[in-house]
């Protein structure tokens, strides 16, 4: 990869415009493009940066690399891209924010986050480079951690000089993805980083001014050993509790546990009592049981609510969009709430202005299985599944008329086992990775459940957010059918389905 950087330029302005419309033109002819969640229109879309509600709007930036499948020879590097909205479901493309210009981004305007103070969006994050020892072909990684504020144009404005160039002692030159917050009139920052004795961890950074910026020395968590790298850490308190989410890299699958390439996790406890910087929490738990959730950043809102929004993909993996030159797309944004000591991931109440018509579901299967004869991919499905013996419920999503291939959810009341099964559900994904996931889960008489399905992607909720499910699917043109099979007794569904905008 690193040879192609010599053919990159800087600014995607630079590149002619019939080859950044040519790379458009290639993504709008996608079979798999979405109706309302965010994507690239080419390139790679990665991790969401910056999220904020700054100036009466929400931004979002996201890693954005727009040539990034283009034959034609100029290849630019990350950078972010930046989006704002009224709502947090309209989105108005504002096109690149920060590019990878100076000599301390080259390689990579890294990821990063923003918070708004009077009248300036403040924002922090990494800049990547590598430093050319072409002669023995040895290129070393160095990171810098770089300022910048967007004023009320959304013009952004960037430091002369780094807040941390390379990296501590003790560390390697992973060393990025800052989170910000403020408490307290103290800014505070949270980067994910590599020990020399590469194992992952987090560092938190204080400063008074968002000028300078010390050390507070890491978190101190239960998990000395968690993995080589821990990626886009966010620290936020949140009902009187401190909670921290983030990608430690190279976890060992155990059980159901851990099975995509890398994870998003998280720690639930006390708040932080900074300057100190202990942290008293429970046992690790993966945010997301999906195949496909990575990179997560959160957001207070105006109103007070606690808004996250996660990469609907997921580093070094092969998605069959880029055979139409781009990646990646983000998740809806949801709501974080705890209740009784539990994280609950809500959809935010601004999806339901997306919906159109809806569709009322009333079913009663006996060992049955029904066909709901769906039109088109694009659905908010919020239904009561109401098992009345030890039965199992599986919902056949994404089908074909013969129920062949399908994307299929088992809700296993015997067994105590919610699964998802995308082995049959279109053109393979990270196989390597497994075709199924589950985890173990109390099915009481009565299940809540809400699903939204795009054209190429289906988010689950379990019991109003208590579990989620995350994950693309990449089907054939005629799979546009919804079975239900009720297996071994009785089971009633009321609900609606609604189209979506
Ligand atoms: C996570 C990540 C971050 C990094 C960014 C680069 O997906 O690797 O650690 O800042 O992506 O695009």
């Amino acid at each position: 990869r690193i040879k192609e950087f010599r053919n990159m330029v800087a600014h995607l302005s630079d590149v002619p415009i019939s080859d950044v419309e040519k790379e458009q033109s290639i993504a709008q002819a996608s079979p798999y493009r979405q109706t309302y969640h965010i994507e690239s229109e080419s390139g790679t879309l990665g991790d969401p940066n910056g999220f904020s509600y700054f100036n009466g709007k929400y931004h979002l930036f996201y890693q954005w690399s727009p040539m990034a499948f283009s034959k034609a020879p100029h290849y630019t590097q990350h950078g972010w891209k930046h989006l704002i909205s009224d709502d947090l479901v309209n989105w108005q493309d504002l096109g690149a924010a920060i590019e990878s210009d100076t000599k301390y981004d080259k390689y990579g305007t890294y990821s990063g986050s923003a918070i708004p103070v009077h009248d300036k969006l403040l924002m922090f994050y990494t800049g990547n480079t590598w430093i050319n020892t072409e002669t023995d072909n040895n290129w070393l990684r160095v990171p810098y951690q770089l300022t910048a504020f967007m004023d009320k144009n959304n013009q952004v404005h960037r430091s002369n000089s780094p807040i941390i160039e390379g990296t501590f002692d003790g560390y390697t030159a992973h060393f990025r993805d800052p989170k910000v917050w403020q408490k307290d009139s103290q800014y505070y920052a949270i980067l994910g980083v590599q020990r020399k004795n590469l194992t992952g961890t987090a560092l938190i950074l204080q400063s008074d001014d968002f000028e300078k910026w010390h050390s507070l020395g890491e978190l101190k968590t239960n998990y000395e050993e968690l993995g080589y790298m821990w990626e886009c850490p966010d620290y936020f308190e949140i009902d009187d509790k401190g909670m921290l989410i983030f990608c430690p890299q190279g976890l060992k699958s155990s059980g159901s546990q851990y099975q995509n390439i890398y994870q998003t996790c998280y720690l639930l406890g006390d708040q932080v009592s900074l300057p100190q910087t202990d942290f008293k929490h429970e046992s690790l738990n993966e945010l997301d049981n999906g195949f496909d959730l990575y990179a997560s950043q959160t957001m207070l809102a105006p109103d007070g609510r606690r808004i996250i929004i996660s990469w609907m993909g997921l580093p070094e993996t092969a998605y069959p969009t880029e055979k139409y030159h781009y990646s990646g797309c983000m998740t809806i944004p949801k709501e974080l709430h705890i209740k009784n000591g539990e994280l609950y991931q809500i959809p935010i109440k601004e999806m339901n202005s997306l919906r159109k018509n809806c569709h009322s579901l009333n079913e009663r299967l006996e060992n049955e299985t029904v066909d709901l004869k769906l039109k088109k991919m694009s659905n908010e499905f919020d239904l009561t599944v109401k098992f009345n013996d030890s039965n199992a419920l599986m919902l056949d999503l994404f089908a074909d008329a013969l129920d062949q291939r399908r994307f299929r959810v088992i809700l296993n009341k015997k067994k105590n086992e919610i699964m998802i099964d995308r082995s049959q559900s279109g053109v393979e994904v990270a196989t390597e990775y497994g075709v199924t996931r589950k985890i173990d889960y109390k099915l009481s008489e009565k299940l809540n459940l809400k699903i939204y399905t795009d054209c190429s992607s289906i988010e689950i909720f379990i019991n109003n957010g208590e579990k989620v499910f995350t994950s693309r699917i990449f089907p054939n043109e005629d799979q546009i059918h919804m079975f239900l099979h009720s297996i071994c007794g009785t089971t009633n569904i009321d609900g609606s389905i609604y189209e979506m905008k």
